[in-house]
C-alpha cells in the first residue's frame, strides 16, 4: 500500500479507531478495524527464537508457545565477531516468521553490559557499542531482507533488572552519547529496524518512553529513524505524554483505557489529532510492508537446526589450552562429567524462552568419537553437593585418560526480571571441579552460561570452553570443538573480571532510592581495566585457536589527516599452523594525550576472516571522524581534537600486536570563547592570547615571582583565572579585565 492509500485509510478513521490502534489487542497483536478491512499485525518475541503463544498464554516464557528453534541466544552469537552469522541466524528466523505470519521479531536486544550482573546480559552482545551496534545492523539486515520487521530494544540505558520499571539510569551527556545511546545508533543508521522498543526505565529521571528528546529528537531527527517507537510490554506511564514523545504504539494495551485518554486529550485540546495520524500512519506503514509482501516459506526445523549449530560452532571461546590438551584425540578415554553435558543449559528465562524442536547433547556426539564413561557430578535444583554423585565423577575421572566437566549457571541463578547478587558459580559444580582436579591433571572445563563467572580453579584445569547459552544445537557444536572438527573462532565480547568487586560499577550497580548513578562514565568494560592496568580473569577480544596467526605490514594511507577525511588502514594475517581456522582482526584506536579523559584504547574495526594454512590474507578498515572523535558537551556534538592517534592492531584490548601513529586535526577547531575565567594558560596557549597579554606586561606581578621556581610558578599561573588579576595585581581593574576579554573575542 502507498503512503497515499495509508493517508486515505487515515482519512476515514475515526478518532476513536485512531486511537485503538495505538495499543495492542492482546499480547502479540495490534488492533484490526474490521470495517475499514485492516487486518491485525503479528508481534513475537525474539531474538534468538520464536516465541509465537497461543491465544491465552501469558508471558514470560511461562505460557507455552509453538515449537521452534532454539538459536544461540545473544552473549553467544555476539561471541563469533561475525555479521554474517548475525546475519544468517536473522534470515533463517525471519523465514520462520514468514512461515508462522509474524509480522516483527521482537529483538535484536542490545543493551550495554554495564555490570556482569545483570540478570538479561545473555540477551545482550557486548559492553563495547561499537561491536554491538555493528552485530546488531547485520542481525537487522538479516531479518528484514526477508520482509519482516524487528524491534531494537531496549531503547535505551536499561541496564539492570533489579527495579527495571521505574528505575532512572542517571548517565552524564558524554557517556550516554559514547556509549548507552552509541549501542543503538549504528544499528538504528544502517540497520533501519521497522520497529524501535522504548525501554521501561527512567533516564535521568524522565521514563525514556515519555522523552521526546530520546524518541524523537536523537532517534528521528538525528538517526533518521522513520519507523514505529513501541513500548516494552506494559512500559507506558503516562500514554499521552508518550504519545507526544513520539511513542506510538503501547503494547500489550490497557484494555482500552489509555486509548480513550488519548481521545479525550484530542477533545480537550492538549493533544494535536496529528500525532495521532502520524503514529497510525507509522504502525499502517509496517503493518502493509509485511502484508504486501509476504513470503510463502516452509519451516523447516531440521534444517534451521544445522544453522544452529553452525552459528554456536562460529561463536564458541576457548578460553584456556595449556599443553594443547585440546582438541581431543580419537581413542583418548575421555570421562564425561557434569549435568549439562546430557542436558545442556541453552537458554536463559523470561520473555525470550523459547520451546525448543530437539535439544543435541555434547554426550552423545562425543560417544560417537571416542571411548566415553559418563558421570552427572552435580544437580542443578539445589545448591548442595551430592557425596554420591561426587564419588562417581571423580572414579570415573581416575580411570580415565582426561576429564571434560560440563558446568555453568543454573536456571535459577540468571534470568530476565532480576539480577545476580554475585559472580560465582554454584559451590558445588566448583568442588565439583577441584575434586576433578586432584585426580586427573588434564581436566577441561566446558561452561554454559550468561554471563562471566568466577574460576577459583583456573589454575588447576588444563583447558575451558566458554559455550555460552549456545541454543539448542549446543551440544553438537561444542563435541565438534572438542574435537576439533571445527576449529574455535570466538573472542570475547565482555571482560572476564577476577572478582565482582574489580568491576566498574561495582560501587553503584542496581543503585538506591529508584536511581542509579552511572559514575564509572565512558570507562564500561575493557575501557576500564585497561586504562587502569587491572589485570583481569580474560580480557574482552580474548579467544584461543587450534591454529596460530601472524600479523605483518600494518600500514596507514596518510601520516595525517583532517577530521573530514577517511583513513584506509591495512594489514597482513597469515595462518602459519597447520589446520584452517578463523581469526578476528581487531582494530582499536588509542588517543594520545589531550584534554579530554578518555579510556586507552577503544574498538573501532573487526573482521573476521578464514585462513588456510600458509594462507596470507589482507585486511582492510576504513575509519572516519567518528573512529576518533569524543562526544564534546560543550558543542553538543563528535570533536577530534587536534594530537596524534595511534592505530593499533590488537590480539585483544590488552595486546597490541602492531602500531602505527598519525596526527588529526579539526577542520573546525573549537576555541571557546574567552570569559573571565579563562586561564591565563588557555590564554597563553594561543595566538591572539599571547599578543594581547605580552602588551599588558609591566602590569604582571614581577615581585611575586622574584625568587621564585620558574615551572612552579609557571604551573601554578597556568590555571588561575584572568579575573584573580583584580585581587592579586595592585591597580588592576575589573574594566582591565573586561577589556581583555574583549579583545580577545574580537
Ligand atoms: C521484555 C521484552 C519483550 C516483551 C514482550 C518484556 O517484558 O522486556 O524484551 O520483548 O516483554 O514479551
Amino acid at each position: 500500500m502507498q503512503t497515499n492509500d495509508i493517508k486515505n485509510l487515515i482519512a476515514q478513521m475515526t478518532l476513536e479507531e485512531k486511537a485503538s490502534l495505538c495499543s495492542g489487542l492482546d499480547f502479540g497483536h495490534t488492533k484490526p478495524i474490521e470495517r475499514l478491512n485492516i487486518p491485525a499485525l503479528e508481534m513475537s518475541d525474539g531474538p534468538h527464537g520464536m516465541r509465537k503463544q497461543e491465544q491465552d498464554a501469558n508471558h514470560l516464557g511461562v505460557g507455552d508457545s509453538i515449537p521452534a528453534v532454539c538459536f544461540p541466544a545473544g552473549c553467544a552469537s555476539a561471541s563469533s565477531w561475525d555479521k554474517n552469522v548475525l546475519r544468517m541466524i536473522g534470515e533463517t528466523l525471519a523465514k520462520e516468521y514468514q512461515a508462522e505470519n509474524v509480522g516483527v521479531i521482537l529483538g535484536p536486544a542490545i543493551n550495554i553490559k554495564r555490570s556482569p550482573l545483570c540478570g538479561r546480559n545473555f540477551e545482550y552482545l557486548s559492553e563495547d557499542p561499537f561491536l554491538s551496534s555493528e552485530l546488531a545492523a547485520a542481525y537487522i539486515q538479516g531479518v528484514q531482507s526477508q520482509n519482516v520487521g524487528t524491534s531494537l530494544k531496549h531503547f535505551f540505558a536499561n541496564n539492570q533488572e533489579y527495579r527495571r520499571m521505574t528505575a532512572s539510569s542517571d548517565v552524564d551527556e558524554r557517556t550516554m552519547r559514547e556509549i548507552y545511546l552509541a549501542s543503538f545508533e549504528t544499528a538504528v543508521k544502517k540497520g533501519k529496524p521497522w520497529t524501535v522498543m522504548n525501554s521501561y526505565n527512567r533516564v535521568n529521571g524522565e521514563y525514556v518512553g515519555e522523552d521526546k528528546k530520546y524518541l524523537t529528537d536523537v532517534l528521528r531527527g538525528e538517526w533518521g529513524f522513520d519507523g514505529v517507537v513501541v513500548s516494552d510490554w506494559g512500559a507506558v506511564n503516562d500514554r499521552v505524554k508518550a504519545l507526544a514523545a513520539g511513542g506510538d504504539l503501547e503494547m500489550p494495551g490497557s484494555g482500552g483505557v489509555n486509548d480513550a485518554l488519548i481521545v479525550e486529550a484530542v477533545k480537550n485540546g492538549t493533544l494535536d489529532e496529528k500525532i495521532v495520524d502520524q503514529a497510525v500512519e507509522r504502525i499502517l506503514t509496517i503493518l502493509y510492508r509485511f502484508l504486501d509482501n509476504r513470503q510463502q516459506e516452509t519451516f523447516d526445523r531440521d534444517k534451521d537446526h544445522e544453522i544452529a549449530r553452525q552459528a554456536e560452532e562460529e561463536s564458541i571461546v576457548l578460553l584456556k589450552n595449556e599443553s594443547g590438551i585440546l582438541p581431543i584425540r580419537e581413542g583418548t578415554k575421555v570421562a564425561v562429567i557434569g549435568k549439562y553435558a546430557k542436558a545442556p543449559r541453552y537458554q536463559g528465562g523470561g520473555s525470550s524462552h523459547v520451546n525448543s524442536s530437539r535439544v543435541s547433547a555434547a554426550l552423545e556426539s562425543l560417544a560417537q568419537f571416542t571411548d566415553v564413561s559418563f558421570a552427572e557430578g552435580f544437580r542443578d535444583d539445589k545448591d548442595e553437593t551430592d557425596e554420591a554423585m561426587l564419588a562417581e565423577a571423580v572414579q570415573a575421572a581416575t580411570a580415565a585418560d582426561m576429564a571434560v566437566i560440563f558446568a555453568g549457571l543454573p536456571d535459577a541463578f540468571e534470568s530476565e526480571g532480576y539480577d545476580r547478587k554475585h559472580m560465582r558459580m554454584p559451590d558445588c559444580q566448583n568442588a565439583l571441579i577441584e575434586a576433578v582436579c586432584k585426580v586427573q591433571p588434564n581436566t577441561v572445563v566446558v561452561l554454559h552460561n550468561g554471563a562471566p563467572v568466577e574460576m577459583p580453579w583456573i589454575s588447576r584445569v588444563k583447558g575451558v570452553i566458554e559455550a555460552y547459552l549456545g541454543g539448542q544445537a549446543v551440544g553438537a557444536a561444542v563435541a565438534n570443538v572438542l574435537t576439533g572438527k571445527a576449529n574455535p573462532s570466538g573472542r570475547l565480547t565482555e571482560t572476564f573480571p577476577l572478582r565482582l568487586e574489580d568491576t566498574p560499577c561495582f560501587l553503584t550497580f542496581g543503585g538506591e532510592n529508584e536511581r542509579c548513578a552511572y559514575g564509572e562514565g565512558v570507562f564500561v568494560g575493557y575501557r576500564y581495566y585497561v586504562s587502569k592496568k587491572m589485570p583481569v580473569l580474560f580480557p574482552f577480544g580474548h579467544g584461543l585457536s587450534y591454529t596460530k596467526f601472524r600479523y605483518s605490514n600494518l600500514s596507514l594511507d596518510r601520516a595525517a589527516m583532517k577530521d573530514d577525511e577517511t583513513l584506509t588502514v591495512s594489514v597482513d594475517v597469515e595462518n602459519v599452523g597447520s589446520v584452517p581456522g578463523k581469526e578476528v582482526v581487531q582494530l582499536y584506536v588509542a588517543p594520545g594525550k589531550g584534554s579530554f579523559t578518555r579510556p586507552v584504547r577503544e574498538l573501532k574495526g573487526f573482521e573476521k576472516i578464514e585462513l588456510a594454512p600458509g594462507e596470507k590474507k589482507t585486511v582492510r578498515f576504513a575509519l572516519d571522524k567518528r573512529g576518533f572523535a569524543v562526544w564534546d558537551t560543550r558543542q553538543h556534538d563528535w570533536y577530534v581534537e587536534d594530537g596524534d592517534y595511534a592505530v593499533q592492531i590488537c590480539k585483544d584490548a590488552e595486546t597490541v600486536l602492531l602500531e602505527s601513529n598519525m596526527r588529526l586535526s579539526p577542520v573546525h577547531p573549537f576555541i571557546p570563547a574567552f570569559t573571565v575565567n579563562s586561564t591565563l594558560g588557555e590564554i597563553m596557549r594561543t595566538e591572539k592570547g599571547k599578543t594581547v597579554l605580552s602588551a599588558m606586561q609591566g602590569s604582571a606581578p614581577a615581585q611575586e615571582t622574584a625568587g621564585m621556581d620558574g615551572e612552579f610558578m609557571a604551573a601554578i599561573m597556568d590555571s588561575m583565572p584572568l579575573r584573580w588579576l583584580v585581587s592579586f595585581v595592585p591597580g588592576f581593574t575589573w574594566d582591565a579585565v573586561n577589556g581583555i576579554v574583549y579583545q580577545l573575542n574580537h
